[in-house]
């Protein structure tokens, strides 16, 4: 049986026996269309806290989409309008909203590490959910992004998938190579020198310089949002350089199999690592991880709810 879920913070030691346990949940609740009746909504009179201390649009939607589904209250904060812009502690906001009956915090905040050290510090009957930590981990998307992946490919074993772009400042990046490396997938990394790792701490990946070595006859192919926004790395290319040398376009897309799958967390910068006509084409499947996050977010929930009184 696998293990009871408390928090939810990385992909790296997630119990593969409960990963496919949350594929085949999501899979019926993506089938009722995320309606339940009452009897079986599992957060029923519970309350769920939103703290997005960073910007969200799907994230936090599905979140408090997923929360609604399953019948909890839901409360969203951020930091400006809280009262850590009054100089409160996160911890400290916490406890007051635990006070408050709150028993579920999705947390997405700037700091790689902090919401594994607020789920470490978490009282009994309190889940902490990662959704997002600085550059660290964002793995509820990637098990949204390994549900679509299965939805279209039945098995994983022996994929060849192509991950491009911001790798270093991508915790989208980070947490599907800690978990579909552990699935069977081979992950080809590619992106300027400055923005990927000079070594991976997992099996099945590698780095390969050009983008069109990278999506040969890949199977998968994942492109990423350079984090402008992030400090840490100057990066010397201009936006048509990057475009040029590492930006998908129709030709590059055809250099993969007939019929490889084109992902992306989003945001999409059209015209930079995407062209528009390639990111709306027939092999896309960006809308659909939209779509499949808000059932795989609801499988989560459930998980963390377990048998808890
Ligand atoms: C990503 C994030 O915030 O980590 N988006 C998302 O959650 N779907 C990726 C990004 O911002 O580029």
């Amino acid at each position: 049986m696998a293990p009871q879920l408390t928090s939810f913070v990385s992909t790296k030691d997630l119990d593969l026996e409960l990963v496919q346990q949350l594929f085949l949940r999501a899979e019926k609740l993506k089938r009722l269309r995320g309606v339940l009746s009452s009897h079986e909504k599992a957060l029923e009179g519970d309350t769920v806290a939103n703290l997005f201390w960073e910007s969200s649009t799907r994230t936090r939607t599905s979140f408090q989409l997923a929360a609604h589904r399953l019948g909890a209250y839901v409360v969203n904060l951020n930091a400006s309008e809280s009262s850590v812009a009054k100089g409160e502690s996160l911890e400290d906001t916490i406890a007051n909203l635990r006070a408050l009956g709150c028993r579920f915090f999705v947390v997405r905040h700037s700091v790689s590490g902090k919401v594994e050290q607020l789920a470490q510090n978490a009282g009994r009957g309190t889940s902490i959910i990662n959704a997002g930590d600085g550059t660290n981990e964002h793995p509820s998307q990637a098990l949204l992004d390994a549900f679509t992946i299965r939805e279209r490919k039945k098995n994983f074993d022996g994929l060849q998938m192509a991950i491009i772009g911001d790798v270093v400042r991508s915790r989208v990046a980070h947490s599907n190579m800690y978990l579909l490396s552990r699935l069977g997938v081979k992950i080809r990394f590619c992106g300027p020198k400055q923005l990927v790792p000079e070594k991976f701490d997992v099996p099945n990946a590698s780095m390969l310089e050009s983008v069109d070595e990278a999506v040969k006859d890949a199977d998968i192919i994942m492109v990423l949002r350079m984090q402008r926004e992030r400090e840490g790395r100057i990066l010397s290319l201009s936006d048509e350089e990057y475009r040029k040398h590492y930006g998908l376009n129709g030709k590059r897309m055809a250099l993969a199999k007939p019929d490889a799958i084109l992902m992306h967390p989003g945001p999409i910068i059209r015209g930079m690592e995407v062209e528009s006509d390639v990111a709306d084409g027939p092999q896309s499947v960006i809308l659909r991880q939209a779509e499949n996050g808000l059932f795989m977010r609801m499988a989560i929930f459930e998980a963390l709810r377990g048998d808890r009184g």
